[in-house]
């Protein structure tokens, strides 16, 4: 398992922590509901989006046998949408106390957390389409199966693994 899909469950574990214990914090105390948005986002945006967002990275590569699309920009995604949601639930919470930084707070953490769902959308668009060789190489290989079906005769699996390797 690739490691920034380890601290994508991670973090979307943390998160949970993080979200349910505000919760319960709300439950008894509820003055503390003025933290609604916040336990929301903690929850939707950080357990469930970030749980998504790693097991997505495993798996889409594996579903469509085609690498993901780019490791690099993955790592960005993290560091965008956790930073970005630290800076969001600051901002959600010192909303609540009219802190005047709040709003520019949140809108930072916002649109850090956008380009964060921005990049996840693009790579896993592009992971699923494969390279263009990649295609190609499926083309033959389905076409090489399909005439040995055609001909009754056997393929034998090394011929089309090495289609794909050669292209
Ligand atoms: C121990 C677990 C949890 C507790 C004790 C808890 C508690 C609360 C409380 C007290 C509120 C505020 C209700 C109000 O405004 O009066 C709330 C709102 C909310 N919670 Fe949780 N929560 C928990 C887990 C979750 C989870 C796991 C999710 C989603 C994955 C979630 C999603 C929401 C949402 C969307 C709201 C806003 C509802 C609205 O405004 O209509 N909560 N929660
Ligand atoms: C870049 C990501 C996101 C940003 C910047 C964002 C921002 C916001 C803002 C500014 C509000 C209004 C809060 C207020 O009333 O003061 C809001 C409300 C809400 N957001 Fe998000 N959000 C994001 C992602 C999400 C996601 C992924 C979910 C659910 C999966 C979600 C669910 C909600 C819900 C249910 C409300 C309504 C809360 C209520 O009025 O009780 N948001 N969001």
């Amino acid at each position: 398992m690739d490691w920034f899909v380890k601290a994508f469950l991670k973090a979307s574990l943390l998160w949970l922590v993080l979200g349910v214990s505000l919760g319960v914090a709300m439950a008894a105390h509820p003055v503390w509901t003025v933290h609604r948005t916040a336990h929301m986002h903690i929850v939707l945006l950080g357990f469930v989006t970030m749980m998504i967002f790693g097991v997505a990275y495993h798996v889409i590569p594996r579903f469509t046998g085609h690498p993901l699309h780019s490791r690099r920009a993955a790592v960005w995604h993290w560091w965008a949408s956790n930073v970005g949601l630290v800076l969001m639930v600051g901002g959600f919470m010192t909303r609540a106390y009219a802190w005047r930084y709040g709003t520019p707070l949140r809108a930072t953490g916002g649109a850090l957390s956008a380009i964060g769902a921005y990049t996840f959308a693009y790579l896993a668009w592009r992971t699923i389409d494969g390279t263009a060789s990649l295609r190609a190489a499926e083309r033959r290989a389905s076409e090489l199966a399909s005439n040995a079906r055609g001909s009754g005769a056997r393929l034998p699996l090394a011929s089309v693994q090495s289609t794909r390797e050669q292209s």
